[in-house]
């Protein structure tokens, strides 16, 4: 066994907040979608998987490093929201949650000494910034446009496509 137990019962528990991320996004993505807004459904309906693929990175590592896999519970998503902003608000809070979570698991890893769980870790960690920006980024748009204005919002997400 190349994991602790207590590594491995915390990365469990990981599994379950990142395939219960999955279902939040779906619950999201559906927000946008009842709202012809197809645009912001798509980019939720691909966070969505992007979650799913986190939850199965750490399966598989439970896996190669032969640790108890005990999958857990899920929790429930939030089923609907008010608005644009108050579902791209719960994304950013999601975010920034994953960040300490992924961060105390990393903490952990690090006091156990923990080499290769740090480098897998360290992967999360970068992924981290990276959502957490794009979700701030996202509600920055759509605080300024409103929420009658969401269109322009897709238009935005048209522009930022292109530059890519
Ligand atoms: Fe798996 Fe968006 O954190």
């Amino acid at each position: 066994m190349l994991i602790s137990r207590e590594l491995a019962k915390a990365f469990n528990k990981q599994i379950g907040y990142e395939f219960g991320a999955s279902m939040q996004y779906v619950s999201i993505a559906a927000h946008f979608n009842q709202h012809q807004l197809t645009l912001l459904a798509k980019l939720f309906f691909a966070q969505a998987e992007e979650e799913r693929q986190h939850a199965m990175k750490f399966v598989q590592y439970l896996l190669d490093t032969k640790g108890d896999l005990k999958l857990p519970a899920v929790p429930a998503p939030t089923p609907a929201f008010a608005s644009a902003e108050e579902a791209v608000q719960a994304a950013l809070k999601w975010e920034q949650e994953v960040t300490r979570q992924i961060s105390a698991l990393m903490d952990l890893a690090a006091k156990e000494n923990d080499h290769l769980a740090q480098s897998f870790l360290q992967w999360f960690i970068d992924e981290q910034l990276e959502e957490v920006v794009k979700m701030d980024r996202l509600l920055s748009v759509i605080r300024q446009s409103g929420e009658r204005n969401l269109l322009m919002v897709e238009a935005y997400l048209v522009h930022i496509e292109k530059s890519k």
